[in-house]
């Protein structure tokens, strides 16, 4: 059987850093309380010449380095984004003009912080199915432009950022020894709306809008929600935790990715964790942590990977694929 295989991974940030301290000067916050609820430290945040297209450009064209192809090898782009730089056309298109393809097919996946594993999934589907051989999935985000820097309870969470895989279709035997995606499980249920929600919209109001959250009331969800759709997962790859090597969970708040792996059993030690670093990228999350872990030696070839996404609307998910 067809196997969606990872070929390669990158990343691209904003070239702003900004620490904690440096938002106590925009809002009425403090380094110890960001750490303390969130675990965040740092973000970067977009200047005007950075937005998702040249951030997800730049993260693709890494992928594609760190795989030893060129984008004439490519000929499907997914791009998780909720916030691309037109209304239409896609994103992805926009990276496919600037990555010099004028062949294949790209289109843009609206999932919020579960985009990248949607993404993933959608990818899969469409190497599985002989749509395309090699696809570049992106995530890639730009929430500083949606958020209300006024509000302390929302504008401190978030960074801007771009991580990419490719994925190539390869021949596996059908057992979860295969390398590539092995089994996933996605989620949505529109009811959760008015938790987390942008306050704007192109048949609405025609704004952009704002980022409007009930943190509280997210956060009372998210832990079922994100250990349920694992435990599918585990459940349809007939595994168990202990089998996994590493969980590269949605970076939104520490003490969520916590909760989730201490509730699945999964040991501290195989978590990887960029919120610190990053603070909630949205879809960049997962593959922005993925292309640390696989830099820093962590993530190997033939390791068992779980990633996970939990966001807006609410949309939930969880994918395994063996490295
Ligand atoms: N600095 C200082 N104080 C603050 C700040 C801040 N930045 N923000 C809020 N506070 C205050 C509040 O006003 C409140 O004060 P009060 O007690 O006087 O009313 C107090 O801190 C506690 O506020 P809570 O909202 O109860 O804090 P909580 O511990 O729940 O942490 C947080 C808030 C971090 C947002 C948390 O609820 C969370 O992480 N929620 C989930 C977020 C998430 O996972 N989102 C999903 C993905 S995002 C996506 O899909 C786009």
């Amino acid at each position: 059987m067809i196997r969606s295989v990872v070929r390669g991974v990158g990343a691209s940030l904003p070239s702003r850093l900004v620490k904690n301290a440096d938002l106590a000067g925009i809002v009425e916050t403090s380094d110890e309380w960001i750490v303390q609820r969130t675990g965040i430290r740092q973000r970067y945040l977009a200047s005007h010449d950075e937005t998702t297209a040249s951030l997800g450009e730049a993260a693709a064209r890494a992928a594609l380095d760190h795989a030893g192809l060129t984008p004439a090898d490519i000929d499907l782009i997914v791009l998780a984004t909720s916030t691309p730089n037109n209304t239409f056309p896609a994103t992805a298109v926009e990276i496919q003009n600037r990555l010099g393809m004028h062949h294949g097919f790209a289109f843009d996946m609206q999932a919020v912080c579960s985009g990248f594993v949607f993404a993933v999934t959608t990818a899969d589907a469409y190497l599985r199915g002989g749509l395309a051989k090699r696809a570049l999935v992106i995530g890639a985000e730009t929430f500083s432009r949606i958020l209300d820097w006024s509000d302390r309870s929302t504008c401190v969470l978030f960074g801007d950022g771009a991580g990419a895989i490719v994925l190539e279709a390869q021949e596996g035997i059908g057992t979860i020894a295969d390398r590539g995606v092995l089994a996933a499980s996605l989620r949505s249920d529109g009811s959760h709306k008015e938790k987390l929600y942008v306050d704007g919209g192109v048949s609405t109001t025609q704004t952009v809008g704002h980022l409007r959250m009930e943190g509280r009331e997210v956060f009372k969800h998210a832990v079922g929600m994100i250990t349920d759709v694992i435990e599918a997962t585990f459940g349809e790859a007939k595994i168990t935790a202990d089998e996994l090597d590493w969980f590269v969970p949605h970076q939104a708040n520490k003490r969520i990715i916590d909760a989730s792996a201490r509730k699945l059993g999964i040991a501290d030690e195989k978590v990887v964790v960029t919120v610190d670093q990053h603070g909630n990228t949205s879809a960049a999350s997962v593959p922005l942590a993925l292309s640390v872990a696989v830099a820093d030696g962590r993530i190997k070839k033939g390791d068992l990977v779980l990633l996970e996404a939990m966001g807006g609307g609410f949309t939930w998910g969880a994918v395994l694929l063996r490295w």
